[in-house]
């Protein structure tokens, strides 16, 4: 099997109807889709999901975004994974990203950023693990 990564498209991408164009993206990116969901994360989710940066100044602003309205939660298989779709995405904050990434075309900024990419392979197992079951992923 391939490796995995796992990826949430943002609030504000989802809202501004970004959500197609930015899968089609990842799939002409030679991704497999092998899990895939719509929800809206709570604010204690949104907590737990990124614990790792509760210390960080952004934590509030960060959970509080990511709780605002629906994402789309999915786990991408390809080689090589969670490297690759790191370059797809670009730099966390968009004003450094290269072009032709996804957060150069539809991030707004460093927080409302289009979306998450894992950055480890162990990250991308707890983290494809926190939305999905072993069930729901094909
Ligand atoms: P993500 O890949 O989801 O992982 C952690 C998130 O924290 C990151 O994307 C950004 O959206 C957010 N983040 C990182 N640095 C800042 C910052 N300085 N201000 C606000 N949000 C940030």
């Amino acid at each position: 099997m391939s490796d995995i990564t796992f990826t949430m498209v943002k609030p504000t991408a989802v809202a501004n109807g970004h959500a197609g164009a930015i899968l089609a993206k990842i799939t002409e990116g030679g991704f497999r889709i092998s899990a895939m969901k719509m929800l809206r994360l709570s604010i204690a989710e949104a907590e737990a999901f990124y614990a790792v940066h509760k210390d960080r100044p952004f934590f509030g602003e960060l959970t509080q975004f990511m709780s605002s309205g629906p994402i789309v939660a999915a786990v991408l298989e390809k080689e090589n994974a969670v490297e690759d779709y790191r370059k797809l995405i670009g730099a966390t904050n968009p004003a450094e990203a290269a072009e032709g990434t996804i957060r150069k075309q539809f991030a707004t900024s460093i927080g409302e950023n289009a979306v998450h990419g894992s950055d480890s392979n162990d990250n991308a197992e707890i983290e494809a693990g926190f939305f999905f079951g072993f069930k729901d992923m094909f």
